[in-house]
């Protein structure tokens, strides 16, 4: 591990080398003139403390957490965000003297992506959140708090979804309706579709009613690869306009950048370098 941690920065995972965050901070700090290494870090899966507490030994300033770490990670930290707190789980540490901070980076970059890169404006709008596991849970808070008027949890376990109904019920306004269901239930037209169950990964189509889409909706899956999802073609087959995850990957990471480094980076450079590899 030693001669891994040359960097005061790191993604930590098992496994790790697929990770595109070491290339995205890197033009991050090119873009800011900020003078900060960023590399991949592998935990072994029974050793996640002890690499992080190695890494802090050495100077380490920072992580970014992926799978399977998360949990962990929430559990490390000895301060967490508000919106660590509600996800249940961490993205990004920060360590600061004695002080490991968690936050949680994924629901503000979903948002971001969806509201300025997309340009779609969530206040007042209908929302349909397919999924009810950790990808689900980690970005409610951050899209009760754009204010909603309707955001339905709809998940193949519907008890799953009711309770994550209960848990944000304190989050959600006064004008925003917040409801669970099974995805049979799920049949009239949302503003907003997204998918953040993890059946793209193994091609899956959730079974959806074709009509929760229409000509204005936008259908985004937090997936994303070199050709649209299934979800995506299903979505664009029914009228909506379809956006991919690589944007909220961009700006999960851009919001990591920001808390250690107090600089908000540029996004739009990074995303079409990502787009071009992909
Ligand atoms: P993640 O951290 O990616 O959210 P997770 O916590 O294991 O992973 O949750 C996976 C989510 O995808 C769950 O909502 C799961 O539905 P269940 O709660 O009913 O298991 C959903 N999911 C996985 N495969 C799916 C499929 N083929 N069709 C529909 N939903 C699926």
């Amino acid at each position: 591990m030693t001669a891994q941690i040359a960097a005061a920065y790191v993604v930590i995972g098992n496994p790790i080398a697929h990770s595109k965050s070491p290339d995205i901070h890197a033009h991050f700090a090119a873009e800011t003139g900020q003078d900060m290494r960023y590399a991949r870090l592998l935990a072994p899966l029974d050793g996640f403390v002890a690499t992080v507490q190695e890494f802090i030994g050495q100077g380490g300033r920072g992580a970014n957490v992926t799978v399977p770490f998360k949990l962990e990670a929430y559990a490390l930290a000895n301060s967490l965000t508000a919106r660590a707190q509600a996800a249940g789980a961490v993205n990004t540490l920060k360590f600061d003297g004695g002080d490991i901070l968690g936050d949680n980076t994924d629901g503000v970059g979903l948002v971001t992506d969806i509201a300025h890169n997309a340009g779609f404006d969530l206040a007042h709008k209908k929302i349909l959140l397919l999924g009810a596991g950790g990808a689900a849970r980690g970005v409610l808070l951050p899209l009760l708090e754009r204010q909603p008027a309707q955001l339905t949890i709809a998940n193949r376990t519907a008890a799953k979804a009711q309770q994550l109904v209960q848990q944000f019920q304190p989050y959600s306004g006064a004008g925003c309706i917040l409801s669970a269901c099974g995805f049979a239930e799920a049949t009239q037209q949302y503003d907003l579709v997204i998918n953040a169950t993890s059946a793209s990964l193994q091609a899956e189509l959730p079974p959806l009613a074709a009509s929760v889409f229409g000509p204005a909706t936008l259908a985004y899956d937090m997936m994303y690869g070199p050709q649209p999802t299934i979800f995506m073609q299903f979505a664009a087959s029914h009228g909506a306009r379809v956006r991919d995850g690589l944007g909220m990957l961009v700006e999960q990471a851009a919001e990591s950048f920001f808390i250690w480094r107090g600089v908000r980076p540029g996004t739009d450079a990074v995303f079409a370098a990502l787009r071009a590899q992909l």
